[in-house]
């Protein structure tokens, strides 16, 4: 088997990477990224000599993308690779209209065979409320640029199995966290800011509430979808829990053993989705999936990642936080 994975630089995509290298001894990986400010070539660098890996630069929104699948002609195709922050979709949508919708328009139209998994975000139902859970055939709210240019990359696949019978598959997963993520998001964001004893900049009243599932066991189930799923497809991944914000916030100071002094409520983000959750027996029933790793233990293995590796994480924050860092600890330890 010959995999076209895009994105693998990324938090989830280097989780999947290394997932089908470990557990499917015959599969090849072709990891085909245009390193964005958020893909990091660093992040697979343990990889860089394994003989059934390749790295090739590449935007999915670009023309490059034919050749490249016309000279790799993979087995099957799935692809991570998207801009993937809500906050910088409210400042600017159009790379993730441009990535998250024409990319994967590109992809299907290049894509010569066999199987395009997409994988998409719970994000696209929009905010469900009460004690509802979203299943697959839910009405499509997404309520960010974000969230809309992934609906729109979904609406695109199954048109694409629609229209030319391609053999798709979808897979909708709850808010990732774990190693290797990205310091703008909720939890390596706090982490980050916490190690430092920086002030942790809580939205609005912060009960706000995201089903947290650790990325190894959503990079499970897209592995589960692509052999197991059914074509034309969508299966919601998530671990079925939902705390408040500030619960994982006050959760990751005690961690730490940082004051809850340090916590700010600032202006809450535009649009603000107040809750997210998915219905996942579809993919329990007909994919055999379940999540394997709770919270409680997840959150502890993501805080000493971070702890234990400041120089990944280090040069990703801005200058001004930096600054704060050499001020404050002069390259000194984080404990
Ligand atoms: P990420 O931002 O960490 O990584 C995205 C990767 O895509 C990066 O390596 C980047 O360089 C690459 N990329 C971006 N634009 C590209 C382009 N035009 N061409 C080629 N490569 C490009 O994202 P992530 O959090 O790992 O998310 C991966 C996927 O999973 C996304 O599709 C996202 O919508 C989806 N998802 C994420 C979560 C989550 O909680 N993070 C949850 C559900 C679904
Ligand atoms: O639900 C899946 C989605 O989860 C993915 O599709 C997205 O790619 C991923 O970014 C994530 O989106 P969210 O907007 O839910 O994640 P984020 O980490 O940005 O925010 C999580 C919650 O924390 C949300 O309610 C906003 C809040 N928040 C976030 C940040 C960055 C804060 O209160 N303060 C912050 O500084």
């Amino acid at each position: 088997m010959k995999l076209l994975v895009t994105g693998g630089c990324g938090f989830i995509g280097s989780h999947f990477v290394r997932e089908i290298l470990a557990t499917r001894a015959k599969w090849r990986v072709v990891n085909v990224d245009g390193l964005t400010y958020a893909g990091r070539g660093r992040n697979l660098d343990d990889l860089a000599r394994h003989p059934r890996y390749r790295f090739v630069r590449a935007d999915i929104a670009g023309a490059a993308m034919a050749p490249i699948l016309a000279r790799e002609r993979p087995d099957a195709i799935v692809n991570f690779a998207a801009e993937s922050h809500v906050d910088r979709s409210i400042h600017g949508a159009a790379p993730f209209l441009r990535t998250n919708a024409l990319g994967v328009q590109n992809l299907l139209d290049a894509a010569r065979g066999g199987r395009f998994l997409q994988v998409s975000t719970d994000e696209v139902y929009g905010s469900i409320p009460g004690r509802r859970r979203a299943r697959e055939d839910a009405p499509l709210r997404p309520s960010s640029a974000y969230s809309a240019s992934k609906a729109a990359a979904d609406l695109l696949v199954l048109a694409a199995r629609h229209t030319h019978g391609q053999d798709v598959v979808i897979t909708r997963c709850t808010n990732n966290y774990g190693p290797w993520q990205f310091p703008e998001k909720l939890i390596p964001l706090m982490i980050t800011n916490a190690l430092v004893g920086h002030p942790l900049p809580v939205y609005g009243d912060g009960l706000q509430r995201r089903d947290w599932i650790h990325a190894r066991d959503h990079c499970r189930g897209v592995l589960a979808a692509l052999e197991r799923g059914r074509p034309g497809e969508i299966y919601n991944f998530g671990a079925g829990i939902e705390p408040p914000n500030l619960v994982i916030v006050r959760n990751i100071l005690r961690l730490l053993g940082k004051p809850t002094s340090l916590i700010r409520h600032v202006a809450d983000r535009l649009g603000h989705d107040r809750r997210y959750a998915v219905d996942t027996a579809k993919a329990r029933r007909e994919l055999g999936w379940r999540p394997r790793i709770g919270l409680a233990d997840g959150l502890a293995e993501t805080v000493r990642w971070y702890r234990d590796h400041p120089a990944w994480w280090l040069r990703l924050k801005d200058a001004a936080f930096r600054a704060y860092y050499r001020r404050n600890y002069g390259g000194g330890a984080l404990r």
